[in-house]
């Protein structure tokens, strides 16, 4: 089982107590990558809590030969300082190595107990289900992707397909960089008069408005960044309730894919 909300950390550059109120209010997913260069920090930090986090990192998308993922992984495990790596993504497709290696360097990951899971990342729907037949024994469990109010893509393909296949979407960038709640042009057009409305309504800040309307989405999780303890816990109290229906009808009326 992992939470709804988890805990962003690219151009993460809050220390150690951010990630260790998430985790206490249940933000227990911590997502990282070879590429965000802090995976030494995010062990720092859950240093004496391994057993309540789920930890993920990613594989560069320029790593992706047998040796390189290997070799990679070993790494992480070393920076995070864990014996093993609850999920381990490929950061992006690479059409120059051919998949079933990419894939099978990732089922020898599971095998030898490095990796608990194996999921991917930007990966269109076709990118997908090649990835799950070059690694037949092996679930992919995730495709972290972009989604958020302004950027609703995926809802066309990958989401149906997702949840059609229980594959859980991690919605990545799900506050839109912060510009869903700060933005003229919003203002403008009206669209964050909605959001402010049904914040208004239900009582929750525009942010967590947001953020539920993503995990609104069955199989949809979201993993917001943020550097400060507050908006930590603003971003975590985004989970244990639901829009209605209406609202989730206002706010798709405005923010239409
Ligand atoms: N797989 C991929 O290719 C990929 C790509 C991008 C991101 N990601 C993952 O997704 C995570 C989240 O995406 P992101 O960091 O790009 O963007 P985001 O979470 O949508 O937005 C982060 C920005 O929003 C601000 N913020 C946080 N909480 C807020 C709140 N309650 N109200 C207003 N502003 C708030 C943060 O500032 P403060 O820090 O100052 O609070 C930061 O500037 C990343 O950290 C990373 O783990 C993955």
């Amino acid at each position: 089982m992992i939470p709804e909300v988890g805990l962003g950390t690219w151009k993460y550059a809050g220390g150690e107590a951010p990630l260790r109120r998430g985790i206490e209010l249940g933000a227990f997913l911590i997502d990282t990558a070879e590429m965000y260069r802090n995976e030494d920090r995010v062990g720092q930090a859950i240093n004496g809590l391994r057993d309540q986090v789920f930890l993920a990192t990613k594989v560069l998308g320029s790593n992706l030969r047998r040796d390189q993922v290997l070799r990679a992984a070993e790494t992480s495990l070393r920076l995070l300082n864990v014996d093993q790596i609850d999920l381990y993504q490929i950061h992006w497709s690479n059409p120059s190595v051919p998949i079933k290696e990419t894939m099978g360097a990732m089922a020898e990951l599971v095998d030898n107990g490095s990796v608990k899971h194996v999921g991917v990342s930007n990966f269109s729907k076709r990118e997908l289900q090649e990835a799950q037949e070059a690694m037949p024994n092996v679930p992919i469990v995730s495709n972290q992707v972009l989604y958020h109010l302004k950027r609703r893509d995926i809802e066309r393909e990958l989401l149906p397909y997702c949840q059609e296949n229980g594959v859980t979407v991690m919605a990545y960038t799900p506050l839109a960089d912060s510009s869903l709640t700060a933005n003229s042009r919003l203002r403008r057009d009206g669209r964050l008069e909605t959001l402010e409305q049904v914040a208004t309504e239900t009582g929750k800040t525009m942010a967590q408005v947001a953020l539920n309307w993503c995990t609104s989405h069955p199989n949809v999780m979201v993993i917001p960044k943020s550097n400060s303890v507050d908006r930590t816990v603003e971003n975590c109290g985004a989970s244990g309730w639901r829009l209605s229906s209406e609202q989730i009808a206002a706010l798709d009326n405005v923010y239409s894919p």
